[in-house]
């Protein structure tokens, strides 16, 4: 799985490298999808349940899913960038969330929260972890920091199939769920909104944005538990 991963990783760098005002979302599809099949790997959003499209570009209140298309990416906007990649019979899936130009304050702090989240959430975890411990950790940096969890949607296993078992919830009670076990891949992608946690589902079948139209950002890399910690495979 590390190729597939660090494709994503690399992806994820060379359309960051392409946001500025004036680009389209379609336009940053694009420049992923060449970039991942010049690798030798396939975009496996591309078609997934029938997704239109190699990455999803989530802008302001789209907190993921964004299907790229005509928008114009503006200064001041955050954009977050989720995509995966298959090569070897294996999936790899990452996500940043970008700043373009001048980006508010509490925006900029949304977005160093939401990674914050990730880092904490993988402090200390190994194998035997319980798997809830994920979703505490996250769930008490975002609420600390005055933000929220999205719970509709969650973190998830990873490895032949893009997802697999288990459920990685941002949110939940320490101590309880099951423990991890060494060699296990997961995907851990904290989903935090500025306002309320609710989010709704737009007619396109994709879409999610935050039900108060605040922004929210987006963070996430596969990583493996192994005995003494995790291994991080899309940094
Ligand atoms: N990459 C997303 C995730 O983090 C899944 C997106 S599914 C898609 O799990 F079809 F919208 F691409
Ligand atoms: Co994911």
């Amino acid at each position: 799985m590390r190729e597939p991963c660090a494709i994503v990783r690399d992806t994820l760098a060379y359309v960051g490298s392409k946001i500025r005002p004036g680009v389209t979302t379609k336009e940053l599809d694009e420049y992923a999808e060449k970039y991942i099949r010049s690798r030798g790997a396939i975009p496996s959003e591309l078609g997934y349940c029938g997704y239109p499209a190699s990455i999803c570009a989530s802008v302001n209140e789209v907190v993921v899913h964004g299907i790229p298309g005509d928008r114009v990416i503006r200064d001041g906007d955050i954009v977050s960038i989720d995509l995966c990649a298959y090569k070897n019979g294996f999936h790899g899936d990452g996500a940043r969330t970008f700043m373009v130009g001048n980006v508010s304050e509490d925006k900029k702090k949304l977005v160093r929260v939401t990674e914050e989240c990730f880092f904490k959430a993988i402090e200390n975890l190994r194998a035997g972890t319980p798997l809830y411990d994920i979703g505490a950790r996250v769930q008490k940096h975002a609420e600390e920091n005055g933000f929220s969890v999205v719970r509709a949607l969650v973190g998830h296993g990873i490895g032949r199939e893009m997802h697999e078992d288990p459920s990685v919830p941002n949110f939940g009670k320490a101590g309880t769920g099951i423990r991890l076990k060494a060699g296990m891949v997961i995907c851990i992608e904290p989903m935090i909104n500025m306002g309320g946690y609710q989010v709704d589902f737009l007619d396109d079948g994709w879409t999610v944005k935050t039900r108060d139209g605040k922004p929210a950002a987006h963070y996430e890399n596969t990583v493996v538990i192994r005995e003494d910690g995790v291994e991080i495979l899309t940094i």
